[in-house]
C-alpha cells in the first residue's frame, strides 16, 4: 500500500451578511463529498471553512440592526455552522476571518509583500459621503448615465446603453446610502502589484492547476494585462487596520483568503498531529485544494498565488471551480419560491436526498447545474429508494424469517461479485477526479444489476416451494451483500443511509478497501425502513415557505379578471407574410424596475442576444416586485418600431396573456431556449 496522502481542502467563505441558500450549499456538499471519499480511502484529509466576516455590507448591516458588527458575525457564524451540520458538510473547523489568527497572518503576508517591494502607494479621488463621513464603494453611488441620460444607474456602468464609465463621470450623483450628494476627496490607498507576478501566473494558471475552461479564461485576462489590486479602504471600516497606517484597512478580498490559512491555523492549536508549516511553508509536500464558484476565480486564481509566492508560502495544486446553481431552470427567485434557504429545505427534507440529486448532477466542469424539483423526486425515488434501498428490504425479511437474521457463507453469483470488484477502481476515479455524476451513475448500473439479479432469481416465489429453501438464503444473502458494496460506493455522498447500514449490517463503519470482502456466516440485525421516498407535498411546502409574503406587499387595484376565461374574438385572418414580418425573439429580462411616476408601467432591460432593449411594459399590476422577473426568460416583438414616451423610448413589446390586473402571465419559452433565437 502506497503512504496515505496529506490533503487541505478548502470552500469559499461564506459571507457572514446572509443565509446559506442551496447555491452556496452546491459548493459546500460538492467538496464535502470528495473530502468524505478521500477520507473513506485512508488518507489524511482537512477541510477547512470559515465566515467572511469583514467589509462594509456587514458593518452597514449591522448598524441597520442595531447591533455591532460582532455581534452580527456572531449570530450568523452560529446559524451557518448549525445549516451546514445538519446538511452533514463535515467541517474540521469553521472559524472566522474576524480572528487572532487572521490578523496576524494578514499582517504578516502584508509585512513581507511590502518589504518584497509588491506594495505601491498612490493617492486617488473617489466620491465621500459628507453625511456618512465615508468613502463611497461603485455600488454605493447612484445617478443619470452620462452617454444616454438613464436615471438612477448604479456605479460604474449604464444597464440600458451599456456604456461603462467611472462613477464620476454620472450625472446628478447620490450616495445610496444617505441620498446625500457625494463629494469627490483624495485619500492615499495601498496597492498591490499584481504585474510582478504575470511570469509566474502565466506558468502556474497553465500547468494543470486549472480546468481548461477556467485557465482560457485567465489567460484572456492575462494576456489583457494585469493591474496593480487596490488592497486598502478607510475608515469606518469593518476590518483590520493595516499594520503602520491608521486609518487605512485591508479590503475584505486581501484578508478574506488568507481566512483558509487562519482557520488551519486555529485547528492546529487544538490537533497536536497537525503542523502548520508542514501545509503552507513554500516545501510543503502536502496537497491544498480550494473548492469556489465561477464568479471568484480571478481572487483564487490570480491574486491568492501571488500574494502566496510574493509572501514565501506555498501555492494551491488545484483550484476547483463548479457553475452556478438554477432551479426549475432559472435563477434562484424569491417570488416563485425557489430561494431556498439551507433552513427552509432542511425543515422539509432530509438533507441525503440533495445531496445525491447534486451528485448525480455534478461533472468536474464549470458549467451552472439546475436542481429541477419534478426531477429531483424522480431522481432520488428511483435510485435510492427504488434501487439502493429496495435491495435490502426485498432480501431481510427472507434472512430473519428462514435463518434467524444469519448471512449463510457461500457466494451464490461470483460473476455479479466480480463485476462490483471491477468497477470500484473506476467509481473511485471518478471521485477522484469530482465525476461525481459519473461514480453515480457506474453505482447505479451495479444496482440495476443487483436488482435485475434478485428479481429473476425471485425469492419471494421460491420461498413458497418445496426444497428451494436453500436457494432463498443463497440469493437473499447475496443481495446484502451486494447492498454492502452499493452502501460503501455511495458512504462519501450518503453517510446517514452509511451509518443506518452499518447499524442494520452490524459492522463496524465501512470504509472504502471493505468492497473486497463479502459477509458470510454473519448476523444481522433487524432490518428498518433506511429511507423513505420524498413526498412531493414536501416540496410543495418547502417552496411555498420560501415565496416571499408577496401578499402583504401587493399594492396593486383590485383584479380586473376573476380568474374566469374572458373570450376575446379572434382577430381577422393573415396570410404567411404577414407572420413572418413579425420578428419574435426569446428575450432574457435583465433587469426589471419601477418606473418613478408611472403606476402601472414597468421598464424592463431584455437581452436578446446580440443586443440589449429598453422596453416599457403595463404589467406592474400583476408584478409589483418586478426584481423576480429578473433572470427570467420571455417573449418579445423585436422589430417594432421604437415609440417614445413620458419616460423615455420603448424598444419593442414583451407578450403576456391575460384580462388584466393581477391577471398578466407573462409567456416563457420552455428551458433551454436562448435569449436572441427567434421564434417562428
Ligand atoms: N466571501 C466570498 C468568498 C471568499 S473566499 C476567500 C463569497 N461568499 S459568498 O457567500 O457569496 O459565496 C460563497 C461561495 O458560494 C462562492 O464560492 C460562491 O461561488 C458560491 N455560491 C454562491 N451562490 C451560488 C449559487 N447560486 N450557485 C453555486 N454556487 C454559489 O463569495
Ligand atoms: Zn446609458
Amino acid at each position: 500500500m502506497s503512504e496515505p496522502r496529506k490533503i487541505l481542502v478548502t470552500s469559499a467563505l461564506p459571507y457572514a451578511n446572509g443565509s446559506i441558500h442551496l447555491g452556496h450549499m452546491l459548493e459546500y456538499i460538492q467538496t464535502d463529498m470528495w473530502v468524505r471519499f478521500q477520507k473513506h480511502r485512508g488518507n489524511q484529509c482537512i477541510y477547512v471553512c470559515a465566515d467572511d466576516a469583514h467589509g462594509s455590507a456587514i458593518m452597514l448591516r449591522a448598524e441597520k440592526e442595531g447591533i455591532t458588527p460582532e455581534q452580527l458575525i456572531d449570530n450568523v457564524k452560529a446559524e451557518h455552522s448549525a445549516d451546514f451540520a445538519d446538511f452533514l458538510v463535515d467541517f474540521d473547523n469553521f472559524h472566522s476571518t474576524h480572528s487572532d489568527e487572521n490578523r496576524e497572518l494578514s499582517s504578516l503576508i502584508y509585512t513581507r509583500l511590502r518589504d518584497a517591494g509588491h506594495i505601491a502607494t498612490r493617492s486617488i479621488t473617489q466620491y465621500f459621503d459628507p453625511e456618512k463621513q465615508m468613502f463611497l464603494a461603485d455600488r454605493f453611488i447612484k445617478g443619470t448615465c452620462p452617454k444616454c441620460g438613464t436615471e438612477d444607474q448604479y456605479g460604474d456602468n449604464c444597464e440600458k446603453c451599456g456604456a461603462t464609465y467611472a462613477p464620476t463621470d454620472l450625472k446628478d450623483p447620490k450616495s445610496a446610502i444617505s441620498g446625500a450628494t457625494p463629494v469627490l476627496k483624495e485619500s492615499q490607498h495601498f496597492f498591490f502589484k499584481l504585474p510582478d507576478f504575470d511570469a509566474m501566473l502565466k506558468s502556474w494558471t497553465r500547468s494543470g492547476t486549472l480546468q481548461d475552461a477556467v485557465a482560457n479564461k485567465i489567460a484572456e485576462w492575462l494576456d489583457a494585462g494585469l493591474q496593480q489590486w487596490d488592497i486598502s479602504r478607510d475608515a469606518p471600516y469593518f476590518g483590520f487596520e493595516i499594520p503602520g497606517e491608521p486609518g487605512k484597512y485591508f479590503y475584505v478580498w486581501l484578508d478574506a483568503p488568507i481566512g483558509y490559512m487562519a482557520s488551519f491555523k486555529n485547528l492546529c492549536a487544538r490537533r497536536p498531529d497537525l503542523d502548520f508549516d508542514a501545509y503552507w511553508a513554500k516545501d510543503a509536500k502536502t496537497e491544498l485544494y480550494h473548492f469556489i464558484g465561477k464568479d471568484i476565480i480571478n481572487f483564487h486564481a490570480l491574486f491568492w498565488p501571488a500574494m502566496l509566492e510574493g509572501a514565501g508560502f506555498r501555492k494551491p495544486n488545484a483550484i476547483n471551480v463548479h457553475g452556478y446553481l438554477t432551479v426549475n431552470g432559472q435563477k434562484m427567485s424569491k417570488s416563485r419560491g425557489t430561494f431556498i434557504k439551507a433552513r427552509t429545505y432542511l425543515d422539509n427534507l432530509s438533507p441525503e436526498y440533495l445531496r445525491y440529486y447534486y451528485a448525480a448532477k455534478l461533472g468536474r466542469g464549470v458549467d451552472d447545474l439546475d436542481l429541477n424539483l419534478e426531477d429531483f423526486v424522480q431522481k432520488v425515488n428511483s435510485d435510492l429508494i427504488g434501487k439502493v434501498v429496495n435491495i435490502a428490504s426485498r432480501c431481510a425479511g427472507f434472512i430473519h424469517k428462514g435463518n434467524a437474521g444469519v448471512l449463510v457463507a457461500g457466494n451464490a453469483a461470483p460473476e455479479l461479485t466480480d463485476a462490483f470488484l471491477a468497477a470500484a477502481p473506476s467509481i473511485a476515479d471518478a471521485y477522484e477526479t469530482r465525476d461525481f455524476a459519473r461514480a453515480m451513475r457506474e453505482i447505479m448500473g451495479l444496482a440495476d444489476r443487483a436488482n435485475a439479479y434478485i428479481a429473476e432469481k425471485a425469492p419471494w416465489s421460491l420461498a413458497k416451494q418445496e426444497g428451494k429453501q436453500d436457494e432463498v438464503q443463497a440469493v437473499c444473502a447475496l443481495g446484502i451483500n451486494l447492498f454492502r458494496q452499493l452502501v460503501i460506493f455511495l458512504k462519501p455522498v450518503l453517510p446517514l443511509l452509511a451509518a443506518d447500514a452499518e447499524a442494520f449490517l452490524n459492522v463496524a463503519p465501512l470504509t472504502w478497501n471493505d468492497h473486497q470482502t463479502l459477509l458470510s456466516n454473519h448476523q444481522l440485525n433487524p432490518f428498518q425502513a433506511l429511507m423513505t421516498r420524498i413526498d412531493p407535498v414536501k416540496v410543495q411546502a418547502m417552496t411555498d415557505a420560501s415565496k416571499e409574503d408577496l401578499t402583504a406587499s401587493q399594492t396593486s387595484p383590485a383584479p380586473q379578471g376573476n380568474g374566469e376565461l374572458v373570450k376575446e374574438p379572434l382577430a381577422a385572418e393573415i396570410d404567411f407574410g404577414a407572420f413572418e414580418a413579425v420578428d419574435l425573439r426569446v428575450a432574457l429580462i435583465l433587469k426589471a424596475e419601477h418606473v418613478e411616476g408611472a403606476d402601472k408601467l414597468l421598464r424592463l432591460t431584455l437581452d436578446i442576444g446580440d443586443e440589449q432593449r429598453n422596453v416599457f411594459s403595463g404589467i406592474k399590476s400583476a408584478y409589483p416586485n418586478p426584481a423576480e422577473l429578473e433572470g427570467r426568460l420571455t417573449m418579445m416583438i423585436a422589430n417594432l418600431k421604437p415609440r417614445k414616451m413620458r419616460f423615455g423610448i420603448s424598444e419593442g413589446m414583451v407578450m403576456a396573456a391575460g384580462p388584466g390586473g393581477e391577471e398578466i402571465y407573462l409567456l416563457s419559452p420552455d428551458s433551454g431556449a436562448k435569449p436572441g433565437q427567434r421564434i417562428k
